[in-house]
């Protein structure tokens, strides 16, 4: 106990817990709608919402639905969306030229929604996997997934990215040397503006099942992603990955999965002190709305707890499945 705790009964720890009010003014976090990224799943078609099996209440939407999605964001407060495709098959192959394409879904996605939500920030996932006909995040030549090529994409995927009006580019695939070369691209195409939320801390988690089901890569995925994803057993390693994206030009961080991996935000946060992100995974989300549909866990009570948490472990911010549902229990904070 430090010096500065009198003993029992002077003080009494429960006079700052008695009522609302008083509990408020002693409160050391806060979880504010502006905290919130909203990651939403495209699809082709018109006026489509097509439900995910592992994540109830999640839908695939095509863009005019997308683009609605994002008026709702923008009236509930919700600062930006992040944008993952559902690409037909005939558009996945082992060359994954649609990921850079202008017309692929998210480019077309990120214009539709500019042009009439222009105020919502919107963030893209770089990774090759919805796009690769074998489901991994870089090329594979000869059962390796190489770095240096799956690089050159990944920079052609950012600048098509920024081009379309993207504000903040999320590199998901945790190649070597990514983050420098994306920066220098974009400062060269005059993007210099455009922010790189990396996620530099992302885990080989079992987690994200529910998500590959949602962008379709579960099925096609050859092996698994430990070449490049990180070993969950590993908590320096994150720093060191931290440290040199910051190096190489990113503008926030990531950590990914979220809530088994709390440590390591907290740690990201007082070691280096930049915007940090914490990703509650799709694997995440189906655990708690299992239990919520079924009645298990009163579903308003977790939602802000497990948010809440991440607050506390000291990240600014937090993309979640349950962005608008929590948004509409919180206050907007702008
Ligand atoms: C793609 C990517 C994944 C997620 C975000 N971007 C899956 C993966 O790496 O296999 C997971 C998100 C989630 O589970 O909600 N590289």
């Amino acid at each position: 106990m430090p010096a500065t705790l009198a003993a029992y009964p002077a003080t009494r720890l429960r006079r700052l817990r008695r009522s609302a009010q008083i509990r408020s003014l002693a409160q050391e976090n806060t979880l504010a709608v502006g905290d919130l990224i909203w990651p939403i799943f495209l699809r082709d078609g018109y006026d489509v919402a097509e439900p995910i099996a592992s994540m109830p209440g999640v839908e695939r939407l095509s863009i005019d639905r997308a683009v609605r999605a994002a008026e709702e964001a923008a009236t509930l407060g919700i600062p930006a969306l992040c944008l993952f495709p559902y690409t037909d098959a005939d558009r996945r192959t082992e060359t994954c030229e649609e990921a850079w394409s202008d017309e692929n879904l998210v480019n077309r996605a990120i214009r539709a929604i500019k042009a009439e939500v222009p105020e919502i920030a919107i963030m893209t996932d770089i990774a090759l996997d919805p796009y690769n006909a074998n489901g991994h995040d870089g090329f594979v030549k000869d059962g390796i997934i190489v770095n240096d090529e799956t690089v050159e994409a990944l920079v052609k995927m950012a600048l098509a990215q920024a081009d379309a009006g993207a504000d903040i580019l999320g590199p998901s695939d945790m190649m070597d040397g990514r983050i420098g070369a994306m920066r220098a691209a974009l400062e060269t195409a005059g993007h210099q503006d455009v922010a790189i939320l990396s996620y530099s801390a992302k885990y080989a988690s079992a987690f994200y099942g529910p998500f590959r089901d949602a962008v379709g890569a579960s099925g096609r995925l050859v092996g698994d992603k430990k070449t490049y994803q990180m070993n969950p057993a590993n908590a320096e390693e994150a720093l060191r990955l931290v440290e040199r994206d910051l190096a190489e030009g990113a503008d926030m961080v990531m950590v990914k999965p979220g809530m088994p991996y709390l440590d390591i935000c907290r740690r990201v946060r007082d070691r280096f002190g930049v915007p940090t992100f914490a990703y509650q995974v799709s694997g995440e989300y189906a655990m708690l709305e299992g239990a919520i549909r079924n009645g298990w866990l009163d579903g308003d009570k977790v939602m802000v707890e497990s948010l809440m948490a991440f607050k506390r472990a000291g990240c600014h911010g937090i993309l979640t499945y349950f962005a608008p549902r929590v948004a509409r229990l919180l206050a907007p904070s702008f």
